[in-house]
């Protein structure tokens, strides 16, 4: 497969089968994720994998947000936190938070290891912040960030991507 012909396969998944993922998978997909860049090399993250029962009981704690209750369905969960990245003084670090980049690219990694496995994974930006922290004693000051569902698609085949035409995000030479 391409990294094109992943890119095109990976998509947010909102229906799961009733098929567990594997502790072995989980560990294979979180391992390639930390393969990311990141700002100096900082790795200003931890994922925390959540399987089997703790799945559960992060599944209420998403679905208490009122929002992503197709999460219910999902085999695993994977946490994103974001950890204090240590960088090399220097002013153009001063203009920007990286960290919060590096997260999101993380994620990024994550979510086309799966794919590359045939899991599906869905990026979840909303869920009860604090219940999911406390079920997974995630300590207070840590910012957790994003949560990956896992699990394998109730159904097969892949949607048409929706994305703005080219020329509204892509251009060469000058901003046009
Ligand atoms: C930071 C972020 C937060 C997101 N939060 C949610 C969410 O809470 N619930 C959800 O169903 N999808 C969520 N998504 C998925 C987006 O809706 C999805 O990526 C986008 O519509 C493009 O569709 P695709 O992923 O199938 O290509 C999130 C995606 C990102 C990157």
């Amino acid at each position: 497969m391409t990294l094109k012909e992943l890119a095109l396969k990976r998509e947010s998944c909102r229906s799961y089968k009733e098929s567990v993922v594997s502790h072995k998978e989980l560990k294979e997909i979180m391992e390639t994720a930390c393969l990311s860049p990141s700002a100096c090399n900082s790795q200003p993250w931890r994922l925390i994998a959540a399987e089997g029962e703790k799945a559960k009981e992060v599944s209420a704690m998403i679905q208490k947000s009122g929002r992503n209750q197709f999460v219910e369905e999902a085999s695993a969960f994977i946490a994103i936190c974001e950890t204090p990245a240590v960088l090399r003084a220097g002013v153009c670090f001063d203009q920007q938070h990286f960290a919060q980049m590096d997260v999101g690219m993380v994620t990024m990694l994550l979510t086309l290891a799966a794919a590359d496995k045939g899991l599906s994974t869905c990026i979840l930006g909303c869920f009860d912040e604090e219940g999911v922290k406390s079920a997974l004693k995630i300590p207070a000051e840590i910012p957790l960030r994003l949560i990956v569902a896992v699990g394998h698609a109730k159904e097969p085949g892949v949607r048409e991507k929706i994305r703005k035409p080219a020329a509204e995000t892509i251009c060469f030479n000058e901003w046009t």
